[in-house]
C-alpha cells in the first residue's frame, strides 16, 4: 500500500488489483503502518467469487459491475471489458505526496496510466491516460475517474441554475442509488458545473466531513455520486465523449481532465479553503491588486459614442476607477447582436478614428483599457461567414440551429485558429490594451467538418488559442466569459486571469450566485459589479450601499452609466471605491469563509487573514425575518484567547432600519475574545430587508 499525506489529508492506495484503488481519502492517519485487513470485506451468497477493487478506473471485467471506469472497443466490439495488471512497480517521490501507476492489458492491447498528486493545498489531482497499443482504431467511450467516499457520506451537494442565476446549491439525501450531474452544452455551463460535495449527515459550511470534487474541464462533463449494492460508494468524473468523439488510432493516447478533490473535517468551508489555495497556485495567479474596473456593456450598451465614451472614461478616473473596458460593439459592423461577429477590426464607422485616441485618453487618465471580443463565434451576417462558411461548425445536410443569432467556428482548422490569432494580435499589437473580456454566448452542439462530435477537439483548441495569445502578448489580462458563469472551472483558470461571474448584477441574487461560485473558486478571480440601481435583468432596485458591499468582496467594479449619477451618487461612489481599495489586500490574500445562520432570511461570509488576526465579514438580510429579533451571528474560527475590537464599517446610505434602537455595539464596536465570538457570536443589527452591512474584526 502507499500512503500519501499532507497535514489534513491521507489517501491509501492499494495497487495489488493491477489498477491503483483508493482505499481512504480522507481524514490524516498518522502511521503508515496501516493492516490491509482494515478494509477488507466479505464474499457474500448471491454475488461474484471475488470482489472487484473499487479502483480508480474499476473494471467491469474484473467484476465491478457499477458504471465502469473504462467504456470503449474496438470497430468490430471486442476489447470492450479490459481487465489491467500492474506494469512495474508505481513510482512515488520522495516526499510522498504523488504517485503514478502503469497498467496494461495484453489481450486488449491497452494501456492505463493513473496519476495522483496530494497537493500541498489538501487537494487531490487525479488523471488517467489510455494509450492504444494495438495495430487497430479504440473507440473510446468515457474513460472516468473514480474516488471512493465513505459509508457516513450520506448527502450530496450540487450545482444547478441557470443563466443570471448561476451556482444554486441543491442538497440531497443520497442513502443509495445514483446522484448525477451531467452538461452537454459545449461549455461548462451555467445550469450543471462539474462540481460535487457528499457529507456526513447534515453537514453546513462549519460541521460535518465533506468530500468535494471539480472536474478542470470547459466542455462537456459528468460529474456521479453512485452508491450501488455492494454497499461501496463513490463519486465519478468524466469528460462526457459523444460517440466517435475519441477514436485512438494506434499508439494514440486519450487523458482525462483533471480532477481536483478536497476533504475536510470542519465542513463546506474547509474544501473551500483547500480549493481557493490550489487555485491560488495556478500559472495565471493574479501578482499585482486586482484592478477596480468599469464595463460599459449596461452603461451605453452597442451605443458607441467617442464622445460619450471620453465622458464616461473621465467619470470613471474620477470615481477611482482603475481599468477602463470597452464592452461589445466597437468591431466592423455590430450594431445590435445580429451581425458582425468574426470581423475582428474596428468598425470605421462608429470609430472615424479608431480606438487609438480613446484610449490615449483613458490611459492619460490613470486607466488600463480593455476590450471585448467573442472569438469562437461568427455571424451569418458577417463578411467572415460570407467569405469562409465552411469554417462554422454546421453539417450542410441540415439546417444549423443559432444562438444569439451566430454559429461556433471550428477552432480545431489551423487557418481558423490562425485568422483568430492574427485578427486579435493585430488589434491588441495596434493598440494599448491591457485586458481582453473574451465572452462565448452560445452552446456547441454542431459536428466540425469530418461530421465528427466536435467539443473535445474544440475545448484543447481553445486553450491553446488563448494559450497562443497570452505567450504573444504577456501583460494582457483575459477574462473567461460565457454569457456571466457559462465558463468558470480550474482548467480555463489556469488560461485566463479572472471569470466574469454572472449577467445578474442584481445584489439580492448576486448574494447567492457568489456564495455558489466560492465553493471551489477564490474571491480575487470573481468579477462583481456594481450595477444600475434598478438591476437590468431583474428589475428590482437596491441601495447603492448594498450592491456595492456585496461586490465588495470580489474583483471589484462598476457596470452602470456613471453620466446619470447626480452628485451624492459619485462622492459615495467614490467613498466605495476607496473603501474596497483600503480592504482588497485581505478580501483578496486572507482566507474565505461561510458562516452557518440559523435564520434562512440571513447570509454571512467573510475572509480572515491568515494568521487570523484580522477579518472582514457581511451579513446580508436577504428578505423580512418571520421574527421581531433575529439570532446572534456567531463567528468561530478566530484564536480563542485573543481579543478582537468588533465594529461596523460605516459605508453611506447603508441605513440600519427603523428599529427604535440598534444594538449598543452599532454604534460603539464591542470587545469579544474569539472565543466569545464563536460560542455567543455578535447580536444581530435589526436590518432592511435586501440590504448588508461590513464588519471589521480586529486583534487589540
Ligand atoms: C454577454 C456578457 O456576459 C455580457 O457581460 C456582455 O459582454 C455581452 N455578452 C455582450 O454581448
Amino acid at each position: 500500500m502507499i500512503h500519501l499525506r499532507s497535514h489534513s489529508v491521507s489517501v491509501v492506495i492499494d495497487y495489488s488489483s493491477g489498477v491503483p484503488a483508493i482505499l481512504h481519502w480522507g481524514g490524516p492517519l498518522d502511521d503508515d503502518r496501516i493492516d490491509g485487513a482494515l478494509f477488507d470485506g466479505p464474499v457474500l451468497h448471491g454475488a461474484l467469487d471475488v470482489v472487484a477493487a473499487l479502483s480508480v478506473v474499476p473494471e467491469h471485467g474484473s467484476g465491478y459491475v457499477a458504471r465502469p471506469g473504462l467504456e470503449g472497443s474496438r470497430v468490430d466490439g471486442s476489447d470492450w471489458s479490459p481487465r489491467f495488471t500492474g506494469a512495474g512497480e508505481p513510482a512515488v517521490n520522495a516526499d510522498r505526496t504523488r504517485a503514478t501507476f502503469e497498467c496494461v492489458d495484453v489481450p486488449a492491447a491497452l494501456q492505463l496510466h493513473v496519476e495522483l498528486s496530494l497537493e500541498p493545498s489538501g487537494v487531490l489531482t487525479t488523471r488517467a491516460t489510455l494509450t492504444n497499443i494495438g495495430n487497430n482504431e479504440y473507440r473510446l467511450g468515457a474513460l472516468r475517474v473514480t474516488l471512493p467516499l465513505p459509508g457516513h457520506a450520506v448527502e450530496t451537494m450540487t450545482m444547478a441554475g441557470r443563466w443570471a442565476l448561476e451556482w444554486q446549491p441543491v442538497r440531497d439525501a443520497w442513502p443509495s442509488g445514483t446522484i448525477a450531474v451531467e452538461n452537454r452544452g459545449g461549455r461548462t455551463s451555467h445550469d450543471r458545473p462539474p462540481i460535487g460535495f457528499a457529507g456526513s449527515s447534515g453537514f453546513s459550511e462549519q460541521n460535518g466531513e465533506v468530500w468535494g470534487v471539480h472536474l478542470a474541464w470547459s466542455g462537456n462533463t459528468a460529474v456521479h455520486f453512485d452508491a450501488p449494492s455492494d454497499g461501496r460508494r463513490s463519486t465519478q468524473c468524466e469528460e462526457l465523449l459523444s460517440p466517435g468523439e475519441i477514436v485512438l488510432s494506434p499508439g494514440a493516447s486519450y487523458t482525462t481532465p483533471r480532477v481536483c478533490a478536497a476533504y475536510s473535517g470542519a465542513g463546506l468551508n474547509g474544501v473551500s479553503q483547500a480549493f481557493h489555495r490550489y487555485a491560488r497556485t495556478s500559472p495565471t495567479a493574479p501578482t499585482t491588486a486586482r484592478p477596480v474596473t468599469l464595463n460599459t456593456w449596461e452603461a451605453i450598451y452597442f451605443d458607441h459614442d467617442e464622445a460619450v465614451v471620453r465622458r464616461l472614461a473621465d467619470r470613471a478616473a474620477a470615481v477611482g476607477i482603475e481599468r477602463f473596458v470597452l464592452d461589445d460593439g466597437w468591431f466592423h459592423g455590430r450594431r445590435n447582436d445580429h451581425a458582425g461577429l468574426g470581423d475582428w477590426w474596428i468598425d470605421a464607422a462608429v470609430w472615424p478614428n479608431g480606438l487609438a485616441p480613446v484610449i490615449e485618453h483613458v490611459r492619460a487618465l490613470g486607466m488600463q483599457f480593455g476590450i471585448w471580443i467573442e472569438p469562437e463565434m461568427v455571424n451569418p451576417d458577417s463578411d467572415l461567414y460570407r467569405a469562409h462558411p465552411d469554417w462554422a461548425l454546421t453539417d450542410a445536410r441540415y439546417e444549423p440551429v443559432l444562438g444569439r443569432q451566430q454559429l461556433v467556428l471550428d477552432l480545431t482548422r489551423p487557418e481558423v485558429s490562425t485568422y483568430l490569432f492574427e485578427r486579435i494580435d493585430a488589434v491588441l499589437s495596434e493598440n494599448d490594451i491591457l485586458y481582453v473580456k473574451w465572452d462565448m454566448n452560445r452552446s456547441l452542439l454542431h459536428a466540425s467538418h469530418d461530421r465528427r462530435a466536435a467539443v473535445h477537439g474544440q475545448t484543447m483548441a481553445l486553450y491553446a488559442l488563448l494559450d497562443r495569445l497570452r505567450a504573444a502578448h504577456p501583460a494582457v489580462e483575459f477574462e473567461s466569459c460565457a454569457s456571466g458563469g457559462g465558463r468558470v472551472d480550474l482548467e480555463i483558470l489556469d488560461h485566463t486571469s479572472r471569470f466574469w461571474t454572472s449577467d445578474c448584477n442584481d445584489s439580492l441574487d448576486r448574494q447567492q450566485i457568489q456564495r455558489g461560485y466560492s465553493y471551489v473558486f477564490p474571491p480575487e478571480r470573481m468579477g462583481a459589479h456594481i450595477g444600475p440601481s434598478t438591476s437590468h435583468t431583474t428589475g428590482r432596485t437596491h441601495s447603492l450601499a448594498f450592491r456595492a458591499i456585496t461586490a465588495m468582496f470580489g474583483h471589484f467594479g462598476v457596470e452602470w452609466n456613471l453620466l446619470d449619477l447626480g452628485d451624492d451618487d459619485l462622492v459615495a461612489l467614490t467613498d466605495l471605491i476607496a473603501l474596497h481599495k483600503e480592504l482588497r489586500p485581505l478580501l483578496h490574500d486572507g482566507e474565505g469563509f461561510r458562516l452557518d445562520h440559523p435564520n434562512p432570511t440571513v447570509l454571512a461570509h467573510g475572509v480572515y487573514a491568515y494568521d487570523r488576526r484580522e477579518a472582514i465579514v457581511t451579513i446580508a438580510q436577504l428578505e423580512s425575518p418571520r421574527t421581531q429579533r433575529v439570532e446572534p451571528l456567531r463567528m468561530p474560527g478566530l484564536l480563542d484567547d485573543v481579543r478582537y475590537d468588533v465594529s461596523i464599517i460605516p459605508v453611506r446610505g447603508a441605513a440600519p432600519s427603523a428599529a427604535r434602537r440598534q444594538p449598543r455595539w452599532v454604534a460603539d464596536g464591542l470587545v469579544a475574545t474569539g472565543r466569545q465570538l464563536a460560542v455567543l457570536g455578535v447580536p444581530m443589527p435589526s436590518m432592511w430587508p435586501e440590504s448588508a452591512v461590513l464588519i471589521r474584526v480586529r486583534a487589540r
